[in-house]
């Protein structure tokens, strides 16, 4: 199931974003007793961690919310570009959580393959198994990456692993992401899309020829899981479907 909701502001898409994580978050609790969400880097959620932060803070027991995150660049977390140090100042420092609610990639370590390879081991074991998020937030960068699946990369191909490490030609570093099979396995997907620096990537993505070694983010289609777009009409003009 694929919705696509759009948005006269950025505003109002981070508003419904939050409100749709808290929503998806009650229900998860309430029916298993928590919530299991991978978060998304980058600058579009940042305002919605601080929605949750600053509207949400006690509309969940936020005891029964583990956080991950679906993609994370290979620098220390004190790093000005790690998405765990970004969200942590917007939302973690401002909720009341347990030190396990957070789950960060164990980018201290040197080796990129071995924090992918722990970070795999920690998600399976909380999942006791293949992982099924609850939620995954997902952004869209202008060249149809999503976490740090980018275009002609080998992670692309990745059908069996829970996290890899995937070399980056043009960012010439590697970036530490989940995989497809993870996020096409999850309960509910969300696309956070803003700006009309996007609006090429969202056309070619949700109307687009089917390329998704070029397009990446076309190969987002959870399995039984709820999909959704949130996009502002910046990011949508392209989009000929009504
Ligand atoms: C990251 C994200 C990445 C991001 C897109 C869009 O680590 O940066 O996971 O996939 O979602 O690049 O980024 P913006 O929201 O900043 O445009």
């Amino acid at each position: 199931m694929k919705e696509i909701r759009v948005f006269e502001t950025a505003d109002e898409l981070s508003a419904a974003a939050a409100e749709l994580f808290i929503k998806t978050a009650a229900t998860a609790i309430s029916q298993r007793g928590q919530f299991a969400v991978a978060l998304s880097g980058g600058s579009t959620p940042a305002p919605v961690y601080k929605l949750l932060a600053e509207h949400y803070r006690d509309d969940l027991d936020w005891n029964k919310v583990f956080f991950f995150f679906g993609d994370e660049r290979n620098v220390p977390a004190v790093s000005p570009d790690s998405n765990y140090r970004m969200v942590n100042e917007v939302l973690f420092s401002a909720l009341p959580l347990n030190r396990d609610s957070v789950r960060e990639w164990p980018t201290f370590r040197e080796v990129p393959e071995k924090i992918a390879e722990d970070y795999a081991l920690e998600i399976e074991f909380f999942f006791q198994g293949f992982p099924r998020f609850d939620l995954i937030l997902l952004g869209l960068g202008t060249d149809c990456h999503t976490a740090s699946l980018f275009p002609h990369t080998q992670a692309l191909k990745e059908n069996e692993k829970v996290a890899v490490a995937n070399w980056v030609e043009k960012l010439n570093d590697y970036r530490l992401t989940i995989t497809f099979p993870v996020i096409n396995n999850a309960a509910n997907v969300m696309f956070l899309v803003s700006g009309k620096e996007k609006v090429k990537a969202v056309a070619h993505v949700l109307e687009g020829e089917r390329r998704p070694d070029d397009f990446p983010a076309q190969l987002v289609e959870p399995t039984s899981g709820r999909l959704f777009w949130l996009l502002d009409i910046d990011a949508a003009a392209l989009l000929k479907a009504g």
